[in-house]
């Protein structure tokens, strides 16, 4: 996935900077000093004026006395779980002002990495500390414009464009991390492949190989300079995509009056949910909670869910690609990536929109318009349906439409575009999903048919001199569900086959029923999903519907996907939660990046699969769920030159929650 990082609001100046032309990006900057700053929700993103407020506090900090000083996260600090539930137990009967209010800032100065913690309200710094562990912070636009044009301007680099026989003008160079192999010391480095513009829109599709450029971006100078060999460029014609006049469907004119949105609070039909945005997550949902018409209250179903890390590796192990083995979220952020949504292509007529704020590599306010859209959506499916035909001369149907609320963002990493979807029903279930999108990963190479290929090319061809590269996409979703409360197990309910002893009961041999067993630690709960049909239950043991069933959700997997690779291979190593398709963890504020907070070069000594060895328990106690949708692409001629959409989700359906069907009247 991500060849590079940057928000497509930046795209079109983001190129102009990534080919020869000198001008500095206009990114847009926004100062908004009328911003009100009057917090309503603890978990509010960080607003524009806190953002200016932040900056100003650490720039009058020591730590601006230091060479080199950039922000490369700034982010609400995660305040209290039980301070925010307290708040919102009190704020249902009057708005009362959160005690606290502090964001987390990571910088580096001095060749360093200092992780602040600063308070808004008295605008000062509580904390500081250096961190001297493995991995790096995210990178920045700053980080991965400053090294494209760095090596266009380097004069080999331009000699071997020019034995190339191709034009400098017409180059872009597209920074990617390097990942880790067993070095003992790492520096921030990126690698720069490029890619020839000339008669496409698609460069992509044009990649200019053999050359491999190393930046120390640290000191941005090219501490690496490889030019290997040349391949011929594949032709510009087969890359260019437009759309076709293909009969495209109106959106549905649903009202948005159902919605109502206050500050980052939505409120529509039977659900209540809070939806943020950072840098590094990009949309997060908090404290979602349902209406129980039989109860008349509100039961509480998740506290946070968002993406908690990607890894997208590539299946070529030569030396100008072993190193693609992308974790975007912690290397770039799905919020720092963000595109603005387009009206009627992203979101229908009827959505709602919320801007993003986040800081650049200075600490100043970039504004991501549309952000995030929220809009009813009606597929023109039932809910629940019945025809009662058993009374003569009385059919009569019964039944209800399907009406969700759906809450979006697109991510555009480099080449391809994750579109995040939560769309919730009014069953109970969330939906949890995301659509791959945009263009492959593809290399140059001599072969315009499957027929001259006696080599191993590690991947497919798609079009005449092009492989699309084998690759995976892992996105591993962070879900702190309370369900009905703060006190969960999780289950795994198995459906077993069981045998007919006695043969004077029944002719029947066989049937299966069902084999709970509550799952005590984190390594018994850590689940390979496969054929052997097991229902994954979040219960609350400690309430239980009228008739005695436990009250619960269940997480309905996407199909099972995990990762290939080798144990000991280094990127697995980094990636090792992608062995599991699922984790059961007990809450941690300081766990939440499944790759670790420091994924770029990390070596995956701070992620979630070594979190887990500890063995915690996780009966009745605070859980959270770590879930991978999983995708192994093998390319295939359609997915060029750009991909039709792939969506794969899954759900969170309330299970022995309700009282009975809560479409139903009560
Ligand atoms: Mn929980
Ligand atoms: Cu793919």
């Amino acid at each position: 996935m991500s060849k590079h990082h940057f928000s497509i609001k930046f795209s079109m100046e983001f190129i102009k900077v990534l080919s020869t032309s000198f001008t500095l990006p206009i990114l847009a900057i926004v100062f908004l000093f009328s911003f009100t700053s009057s917090q309503c929700h603890p978990l509010d993103p960080i607003n524009p004026t806190e953002f200016n407020k932040i900056r100003i506090i650490i720039q009058k900090s020591h730590l601006s006395s230091l060479s080199n000083l950039t922000f490369h996260f700034v982010d609400l600090e995660e305040p209290e779980k039980k301070d925010v539930l307290h708040w919102m137990s009190l704020h249902k009967h009057k708005r009362v002002p959160f005690p606290y209010r502090r964001a987390k800032v990571v910088v580096r100065a001095n060749g360093e990495t200092y992780e602040v913690v600063v308070d808004l309200a008295t605008r000062s710094i509580i904390s500081e500390n250096l961190y001297i562990g493995h991995g790096f912070p995210p990178l920045t636009l700053d980080d991965i414009v400053q090294s494209s044009r760095l090596t266009l301007r380097n004069r080999r680099f331009q000699d071997s464009i020019l034995k190339r026989g191709l034009n400098i003008s017409e180059v872009s160079c597209i920074p990617q991390p390097v990942g880790w192999f067993g070095q003992l010391k790492t520096r921030r480095v990126l690698n720069v492949p490029c890619f020839y513009r000339r008669g496409t829109t698609n460069f992509w599709a044009r990649p200019i190989e053999g050359i491999t450029t190393i930046v120390d971006i640290e000191s941005m100078k090219i501490i690496k300079y490889i030019d290997r060999f040349i391949s011929p460029l594949p032709k510009a014609k087969s890359a260019n995509f437009e759309p076709s006049s293909q009969r495209s469907v109106a959106s549905n004119d649903t009202d948005t009056s159902n919605i109502i949105i206050k500050g980052h609070e939505v409120k529509w039909d039977n659900w209540i949910f809070h939806v943020g945005f950072n840098t590094r997550a990009g949309m997060i949902v908090s404290t979602a909670s349902i209406f129980d018409a039989a109860r008349n209250e509100y039961r509480r179903v998740l506290y946070r869910g968002h993406v908690s890390e990607t890894f997208v590796p590539y299946m070529d192990p030569t030396f100008e690609w072993y190193y693609r083995t992308f974790m975007d979220i912690g290397e770039f952020g799905f919020g720092r990536s963000a595109s603005s949504l387009v009206p009627l292509l992203d979101c229908p007529r009827n959505a709602v929109y919320i801007d993003g704020y986040m800081a650049d590599s200075e600490g100043r306010v970039v504004q991501v318009p549309k952000a995030i859209c929220i809009f009813e959506r009606y597929a023109g499916d039932a809910a629940w349906r019945h025809t009662e035909n058993g009374v003569p001369g009385n059919i009569n149907t019964k039944g209800q439409q399907e009406v969700n609320l759906a809450v979006r963002m697109v991510a555009t990493v480099g080449n391809y575009d994750y579109t995040l979807d939560w769309e919730f029903k009014q069953s109970g279930t969330i939906r949890v999903g995301v659509s791959l999108n945009g263009v492959m990963e593809t290399k140059a190479v001599k072969y315009t048919n499957n027929n001259q290929i006696t080599e191993v090319v590690y991947g497919a061809l798609v079009a005449e001199n092009t492989i699309a590269v084998n690759h995976d996409h892992f996105l591993t979703y962070y879900l702190d569900v309370d369900v009905d409360g703060i006190d969960n197990s999780f289950i795994k309910a198995k459906l077993k086959t069981m045998r007919v002893k006695d043969r004077k009961v029944s002719p029947r041999k066989s049937y299966w029923k069902v084999v709970k067993k509550t799952m005590k630690t984190e390594i018994e709960a850590k689940t390979h999903l496969g054929l052997e049909p097991t229902e994954l239950l979040i219960v609350n043991p400690n309430k239980m519907t009228k008739i005695g069933n436990d009250v619960s959700y269940r997480i309905i997997p996407s199909r099972p996907a995990m990762s290939l690779l080798s144990y000991d291979d280094y990127p697995q190593r980094r990636a090792a939660y992608t062995k599991y398709q699922l984790w059961v963890t007990p809450y941690n504020k300081l766990e939440r990046w499944a790759g670790g907070f420091y994924a770029d070069r990390s070596r995956g000594d701070d992620g979630l699969a070594i979190l887990s060895r500890r063995n915690r328990t996780i009966d009745n106690k605070d859980i959270v769920l770590w879930y991978t949708v999983g995708l192994h692409h093998v390319p295939c001629q359609e997915d060029f030159p750009v991909m039709p959409s792939i969506y794969d989700g899954f759900e969170l359906r309330p299970t022995n929650f309700f009282e009975r069907n809560p479409l139903l009247k009560q």
